[in-house]
């Protein structure tokens, strides 16, 4: 904290943000925000940029944070005359910013009129900033290592998500168990005053925001963020400009970080999943590819695409991640690549953090223009893995065909670099693997402890344990595992908290 700049040590100031004057010169410079768990964005498109900049200057003055730019900062999105489709669309093509991924909430004009007439942000959205409040404090918490606060606030937050009616008093959470003391205390204060106090604090904590920054770089962990943090280090741009030391995956990192932060869509992700199937099947014909992560969980957009490779005959997936990041890179299609070869020693009967799977971190050179259309007849016009390869590299595809995507990348270069995990999995733990990789993390969590405290029995992404009968439990689906434990399947779909 030593290096915190004077004014923000002091407690008392009830500062959270200062407007900078970005928006209409400086006339409300120094205005003190009230409401620091509440980010507006305004829409300007059909409120016209005159009537935006005086909205802008109106909320500041009544205690609001308005945000210039889209970010994760931004609770409400208000929006003038616009459908809601119209504005994802427009917020989706000026920012990379998709549907699933998007976490604020979209709220109409009347909403922010009425807001400022009441000087404090209407209740109407208490669902959406309780979720807010306590997504602030599990980041917090996972910051700083505090694994316990970490899970209790997600959990919290999940559940608060998955309520189906809006909570507006405590009364409205009475019998719902794993909403702990604190994530009660943090609620009540919200229904109550509108804010909480800890949240607010977290907010203007230039540690949290450093730290949550440097871990948004690819090969950057909590220990590392807040080691340069304690340097004096900021910014990803006097990161860059330090001659600290970094390992490759960091400078990958940094390199490509503008365009690590556009989430990857859907589109783009069933495209890069074609393109490593053709390029696994020249290797191995008969192998098996399957779309997993967020992707299998329904999401629209994710930060990398995870893809799980195997194949029937167990023994033949051996030493396939090197075939084909090898070959890939000599087609100029992978800008990184970290390949971690098999390290297991057998079957471990404590589930362990990581697995053994061969796997290959990676970093995908996506070209700008692609086609959705995958049909067989146009493979051989578009595949750049087929034949005659005329551009300079990178996944890209002819545009002729119906459905065509813009891969939203950063500046003006012609492609966009995107994350991608490659993991390879022997058939006999195929279900297991694909378990373990469709996430959601919280929900791979629960399921372990589910496992370990009701079941006696060990999970992880290669096998399952029964500790009682001392014998490995077979799966050759996911809906064999959960039988297993006695419980109904849960579709991807439900996994997301
Ligand atoms: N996973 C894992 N071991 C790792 C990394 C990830 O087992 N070293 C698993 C986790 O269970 C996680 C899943 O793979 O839930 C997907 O991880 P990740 O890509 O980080 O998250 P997603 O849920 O796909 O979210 P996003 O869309 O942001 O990528
Ligand atoms: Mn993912
Ligand atoms: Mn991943």
């Amino acid at each position: 904290m030593a290096l915190m700049p004077r004014k923000k040590r002091c407690k008392d100031v009830a500062v959270t943000s200062v407007y900078d004057g970005s928006l209409d010169g400086n006339s409300t410079v120094g205005k003190k925000v009230k409401f620091g768990d509440v980010g507006v964005f305004l829409v300007e498109r059909r409120m016209g940029s005159s009537r935006r900049r005086f909205l802008t200057e109106l909320a500041w003055k009544k205690g609001f944070r308005v945000e210039e730019q889209m970010s994760d900062l931004v609770t409400h999105v208000v929006a003038e005359n616009n459908t809601g489709n119209e504005v994802l669309e427009l917020l989706e093509k000026q920012n990379g910013i998709c549907r699933a991924g998007f976490d604020a909430v979209l709220v109409d004009i009347a909403w922010f009129t009425e807001s400022m007439g009441a000087e404090r942000p209407l209740e109407v959205e208490n669902r959406h900033r309780l979720q807010e409040a306590l997504k602030v404090l599990a980041e917090s918490a996972e910051l700083s290592e505090s694994e316990g606060r970490y899970l209790a606030f997600s959990r919290a937050s999940s559940i608060l998500k998955s309520l189906p009616y809006t909570v507006t008093k405590m009364e409205d959470l009475q019998g719902i168990p794993n909403l702990g003391v604190h994530s009660r205390k943090v609620i009540k204060e919200i229904l109550e005053d509108g804010t909480c106090s800890e949240v607010g604090n977290i907010l203007q904590n230039e540690r949290y925001h450093t730290l949550k920054r440097f871990a948004s770089v690819f090969g950057v962990g909590v220990k590392t963020a807040d080691k340069w943090f304690r340097e004096g280090l900021r910014t990803v741009d006097e990161l860059r400009a330090s001659n600290g030391k970094l390992t490759k995956q960091q400078e990958a990192g940094l390199l490509y970080h503008n365009d690590l932060c556009v989430p990857v869509t859907r589109a783009e992700a069933d495209w890069i999943k074609h393109i490593v199937e053709r390029a696994v099947r020249r290797f191995l014909p008969d192998a098996i590819i399957t779309l997993t992560g967020g992707f299998r969980r329904g999401k629209e957009c994710g930060h990398d695409v995870d893809l799980l490779i195997t194949h029937p005959d167990e023994g033949k997936e051996e030493g396939i991640i090197y075939q084909v990041v090898n070959w890939m890179t000599t087609k100029g299609l992978i800008l990184y690549d970290d390949i971690m070869g098999n390290t297991s020693k057998g079957k471990s009967k404590e589930p362990e953090i990581f697995d053994h799977f061969e796997k290959c971190f990676s970093i995908f050179k996506l070209e700008k223009e692609l086609v959705n259309n995958l049909g067989a007849e146009t493979l051989s016009l578009c595949d750049p893995l087929a034949g005659n390869q005329t551009r300079g590299g990178g996944l890209t595809a002819a545009t002729e065909t119906s459905h065509q995507v813009t891969v939203v990348a950063t500046g003006d270069k012609a492609w966009k670099a995107v994350r991608v995990d490659l993991v390879v999995a022997p058939f006999s733990q195929y279900a297991y693997a694909l378990l373990g990789w469709t996430g959601s993390r919280l929900f791979e969590r629960d399921l372990r402890r589910y496992a370990k405290h009701v079941k006696n029995m060990s999970l992880s992404s290669h096998s399952l344990f029964d500790n009682e009968q001392n014998i490995y439990l077979p799966a050759t689906t996911e809906e064999e595992i959960f039988a297993h434990f006695g419980l109904e399947y849960i579709p991807p779909q439900e996994r997301n908290a």
